[in-house]
């Protein structure tokens, strides 16, 4: 790609015919090879080139085209300048503003009592890490295939990471720009971070966040003993993505908000069927029944009268309550009454 020989031959030529002399002095001819100049995108780099006093002729070029032959500036970019270059050894320029298509190889050409000689320096651009696209929030159903995506630019490549910190705490990682997850669950949903880093400055990070749809299941029931004439409070939550709706039974009969004497409240994952004023007829066998586009469950809670029954709710909500468990309940229910 780069041709040493042929910038040699260049500035040989273009130092012989061309340019009118720059400082021409006595003295040892050259500065030592340079290394690489690594500059960010959109700073400025100075290219140095310590000349002495027996260089007669001088150049800079950016590949094989001329920027600077002696003071006199070939490139049309207003970005490359020439330094004063106060100290009479010095020719070196400045490339403003610099972005990704000025790296490459920069030659500062001598010409020294007619032998041609070059110095070389190649200039790096570093680009901070930034996420150019990511998959944006979704909304599965629990088992669904999910890929997500992350992309990212920079210079040098940046290295992307997925992580996914899930409510148990124990962290997901996954370096690439892609994340698939098979048949996702529920807790597989929450928020995913991906990180670009190249180490040029701080990573970028961005998140997508995946909502799992699932049917409902009834985590809890509450029933507390309830004297005649008072206010009686049978609960259920359902945890469901999303929010599972609710309806109460008693036996066969669906029961609605402000008939007979009760109230349904729903909040949230939480429902109450709320008796006003519990009557010897209200005592009995209920069910919670929760709902959603994902699918529909239930639970049986008793309301019963005080001093009966105080854990009732293991029993119920168990599908498979045993018998006996099932036969002490309806034994301390009979017994009451
Ligand atoms: C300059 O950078 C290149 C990679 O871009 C590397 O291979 C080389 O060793 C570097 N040279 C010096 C002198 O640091
Ligand atoms: C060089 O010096 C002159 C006079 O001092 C000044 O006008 C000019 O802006 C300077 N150029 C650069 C590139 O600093
Ligand atoms: C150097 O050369 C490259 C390729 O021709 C060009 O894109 C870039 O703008 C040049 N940079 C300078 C500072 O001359
Ligand atoms: C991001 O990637 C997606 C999928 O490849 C594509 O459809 C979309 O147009 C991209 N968005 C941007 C802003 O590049
Ligand atoms: C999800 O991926 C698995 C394994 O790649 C595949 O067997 C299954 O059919 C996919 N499911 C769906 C719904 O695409
Ligand atoms: C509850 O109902 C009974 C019987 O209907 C009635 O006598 C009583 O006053 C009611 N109590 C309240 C607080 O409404
Ligand atoms: C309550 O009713 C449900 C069905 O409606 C039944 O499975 C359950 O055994 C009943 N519980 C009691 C204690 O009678
Ligand atoms: C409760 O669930 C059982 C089994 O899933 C079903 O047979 C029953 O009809 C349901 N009860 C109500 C009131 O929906």
């Amino acid at each position: 790609m780069y041709n040493s020989v042929c910038f040699v031959v260049l500035s040989w030529v273009f130092a012989l015919l061309v340019f009118p002399g720059v400082p021409a002095r006595s003295g040892e001819s050259f500065s030592k090879p340079m290394d690489n100049i690594t500059v960010r995108q959109g700073d400025n780099a100075v290219l140095k080139c310590i000349v002495d006093n027996k260089v007669s002729r001088v150049a800079w070029l950016n590949r094989t085209t001329i920027l600077f032959a002696g003071r006199e500036k070939w490139s049309l970019d207003p970005r490359v300048i020439l330094l004063n270059n106060t100290a009479i050894t010095e020719y070196s320029i400045k490339i403003q503003n610099v972005n990704v298509f000025d790296e490459g190889p920069y030659v500062c050409s001598i010409l020294t009592n007619k032998k041609p000689k070059s110095s070389r320096v190649h200039l790096i651009v570093q680009v901070p890490a930034k996420i150019t696209n990511i998959s944006t929030d979704i909304t599965v159903n629990e088992g669904s295939n999910v890929t997500l995506m992350c992309l990212a630019i920079g210079r040098p490549e940046p290295t992307i990471m997925w992580r996914h910190s899930s409510i148990k705490g124990h962290g997901f990682m996954n370096e690439g720009e892609y994340v698939e997850i098979t048949a996702i669950t529920k807790e597989q949903s929450g928020i995913y971070e991906c990180s670009a880093n190249n180490d040029i400055s701080a990573p970028d990070v961005r998140t997508v966040q995946i909502t799992v749809n699932y049917p409902p299941f009834i985590s809890d029931v509450r029933s507390t003993g309830t004297p005649v004439g008072q206010k009686g409070i049978l609960q259920c939550e359902a945890s469901a993505v999303p929010l599972a709706d609710f309806a109460w039974y008693k036996e066969d009969r669906r029961l609605f908000n402000g008939l007979n004497g009760v109230k349904i409240e729903n909040k949230g994952r939480q429902s109450m069927l709320i008796f006003f004023n519990v009557s010897e007829e209200d005592y009995g066998n209920y069910t919670c029944v929760a709902m959603n586009t994902m699918g529909i469950t239930n639970a049986s809670i008793i309301l019963y009268g005080p001093g009966a029954v105080h854990d009732v709710n293991s029993a119920v909500l168990s599908p498979h309550s045993s018998p006996c468990l099932l036969l002490t309940v309806i034994l301390l229910y009979l017994f009451k009454f």
